[in-house]
């Protein structure tokens, strides 16, 4: 069996070519009919690569899709609108990286009353060297995980999505859906240092890649946690809320756009030639929004269209109740909680 390894910029692509080639069942793709009319779908990072596509295909279904975006106003929402043939549509700045402006975007949504049925957490980053936020987190800590636990603790606690655990609004029917953009790259991640969380890390071009898996870990050990607690019986059956994740596999988007100006031209043609489309690598967060069999489960995880179970560190409770004291603890010396 070859063993995956996604240490730097060369493996990794080596490795997103292989995830084409996985084996297993699949499941099968949402059918267009399938309508999600009068639902509320909030979509981050939609102004680009997978996060645009996602936001076409829900629009398309007939969802009120609220695009949340650092850049793009309101150019993306008119090419979601063109290509959706749907105008409820609408951008909402935010910067992923700033505790600020994220507690504005959720101080909007509770003043607006608005109530999501779907949340798709689909926003990253990959800087070429290591980088700070203002607040002096490391970049892909502070985007691809920190963020989503930031956004969703606001959003469970106002009620904007529904809850009965922090937001004592539930709603039995129908349960609302928040769905996590992952990689498999959380697999050949280093362990979680819970004594160093969160304290400022180095990198550069050679091992950027190895903590990307790593900010990827932390968010597929936090989707797992925030499913048990969001599980009132704890078994997985009869979810609060269903929280699902995935890896889209290798998509051919603007992820690379900090690559090494070096491995660009290679990159390129390679990502043009073999990585899936966008709009190919949206369907399985299709499905995990819109089919019928995701909206009674919790916890799934999701490779492309094969279900399969996340990386054992990722769905230990112990690391996962750590994850979020340390994620608090954190939250609460920057006042952000
Ligand atoms: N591409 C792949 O091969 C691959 C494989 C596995 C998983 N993924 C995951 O798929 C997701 C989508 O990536 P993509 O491939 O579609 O790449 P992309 O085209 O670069 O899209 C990334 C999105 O994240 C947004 N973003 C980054 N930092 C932000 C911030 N501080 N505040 C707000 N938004 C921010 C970007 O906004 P701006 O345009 O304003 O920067 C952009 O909309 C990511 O979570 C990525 O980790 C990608």
């Amino acid at each position: 069996m070859v063993r995956r390894t996604h240490s730097n910029p060369v493996t990794a692509v080596l490795s997103g070519l292989l995830d084409q080639r996985s084996k297993g069942p699949k499941v099968a793709p949402v059918p267009p009919g399938v309508r999600l009319d009068g639902r509320t779908c909030l979509v981050t990072g939609a102004n680009s690569g997978l996060g645009k596509a996602i936001a076409i295909r829900l629009a398309a279904r007939g969802a009120h899709v609220i695009m949340a975006c650092r850049s793009g106003i309101p150019e993306a929402g008119q090419d979601v609108r063109a290509a959706s043939g749907s105008d409820k549509v609408e951008m909402i700045q935010v910067d992923l990286s700033d505790f600020d402006s994220m507690t504005a975007f959720c101080d909007q949504l509770r003043d607006r009353n608005v109530t999501l049925d779907v949340a798709v957490f689909n926003a990253g980053v990959v800087p070429v060297t290591s980088r700070q936020n203002k607040h002096g987190l490391e970049l892909m800590f502070a985007v691809n995980f920190l963020a989503k636990f930031v956004l969703l603790h606001r959003l469970l606690h106002d009620g904007v999505i529904p809850n009965a655990v922090f937001g004592h609004n539930s709603r039995a029917e129908d349960p609302p859906r928040v769905i996590f953009v992952s990689s498999e790259t959380h697999r050949s991640s280093i362990p979680i240092d819970f004594g160093t969380f969160g304290e400022p890390i180095e990198y550069g071009v050679s091992d950027g890649v190895k903590y990307y898996g790593l900010s990827k870990l932390h968010l597929t050990t936090y989707f797992q946690e925030l499913s048990r607690r969001l599980t009132p019986g704890g078994n997985g059956d009869n979810p609060d809320v269903c929280v699902h994740a995935l890896c889209p596999g290798a998509i051919n988007s603007n992820m690379a756009r900090e690559a090494p100006t070096w491995l660009k031209p290679i990159l390129k043609p390679v990502m043009a030639l073999f990585f899936q489309s966008p709009e190919k690598a949206s369907v399985p967060v299709d499905y995990l929004v819109a089919s019928s069999e995701m909206g009674g489960k919790t916890g799934e995880y999701m490779h492309m269209l094969r279900i399969k179970h996340p990386s054992e560190a990722s769905m230990d409770p112990e690391n996962g109740a750590l994850l979020w004291t340390k994620a608090e603890e954190l939250l609460r010396k920057h006042d952000v909680i």
